[in-house]
């Protein structure tokens, strides 16, 4: 496989995690359900509870009812049950895969609103980090949001934009729309900033940190342009956070042809994460 190959040589050596003997030709596989172990059931109900207790006053509202309907507490869960409820709530469905696969295959997916979920857990020694995305993140961290109707077009959008941007060569600024949108996003709401990202909600961490002042991380509001200029922590918690107002927000601003942004990118420079522009606004109050 040439995926799997690209992924040794980039990682020196180093096998993805998870089982690609026995996948179609769009890297889906049987989740097999009964092969988990109650060790590794356990280990999801400790993830939950210690995750779905951060989630009062700092996850979204929509985050926090879809959950709580999907009623995944006690062990890992059964895809085909969620993806039955999910598929009669916005047309999306779940299917399960070895873990990362290809950006075209990732894409190909989200067009045709079919989200790919991780079918392995983590080891408990990777209770609060973790590397690859795994089960826990992949289903706790982004299947909620799907059940929004508006978020759902907005993440097949994604897919098709994907596709468009691998022909346009806009690869890298699209992926940091899906880092600070899908997986690192923040939304305004009349209570308060919440959570809606993925990478967030199933981090230990980040939720609080991400919500509390400190002399790293700030708030600012979503530009799409501004924010596909800018790069991203992988392996520490995130310095910029951008805010939207609302998900038709994101639906609607990546509705237009991206073609003449990524040509204008190409002259421009990249912004490292923590930068702050002359006319941006830091949201994020002082203590
Ligand atoms: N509308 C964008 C284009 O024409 C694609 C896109 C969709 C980008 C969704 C981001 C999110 O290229
Ligand atoms: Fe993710």
């Amino acid at each position: 496989e040439d995926f799997l190959a690209t992924v040794a040589e980039k990682s020196n050596g180093a096998a993805l995690r998870g089982d690609y003997e026995h996948m179609d030709a769009h890297y889906v596989v049987q989740q097999n359900w009964d092969n988990y172990t109650e060790q590794e059931h356990e280990l999801w109900r400790k993830l939950y509870q210690r995750q779905s207790a951060l989630l009062p006053g700092r996850a979204c509202d929509e985050f926090i009812e879809a959950l709580a309907k999907m009623d995944i507490s006690a062990g890992i869960p059964v895809f085909e049950k969620t993806s039955k409820e999910l598929f009669a709530a916005t047309g999306w469905t779940i299917v399960a895969v070895p873990g990362l696969i290809p950006e075209l295959t990732f894409f190909d997916h989200l067009a045709n609103r079919r989200f790919p979920v991780t079918v392995w857990l983590r080891k408990p020694e990777e209770f609060n980090y973790i590397v690859e995305p795994d089960v826990f993140h992949d289903f706790f961290g982004h299947v909620p949001l799907l059940f929004n109707p508006v978020f759902a077009d907005y993440m097949q959008r994604y897919g098709q934009g994907g596709l468009k941007a691998m022909r346009l060569g806009g690869l890298d600024e699209l992926a940091r729309l899906y880092w600070y949108t899908v997986e690192f996003g923040l939304i305004n709401t009349p209570a308060g900033v919440r959570i809606y990202g993925a990478g967030i909600l199933s981090s230990g961490g980040e939720v609080e940190y991400c919500l509390t002042r400190g002399t790293k991380s700030r708030h600012i509001r979503l530009d799409i342009e501004r924010c596909l200029r800018t790069l991203y922590k992988i392996d520490s918690y995130q310095e910029t956070y951008f805010v939207i107002d609302s998900y038709q927000q994101l639906f609607d601003g990546t509705a237009p042809d991206f073609t003449p942004i990524y040509q204008k990118l190409k002259s421009m420079d990249v912004l490292t994460a923590n930068t702050l522009l002359a006319d941006e606004i830091e949201l994020l109050p002082a203590l």
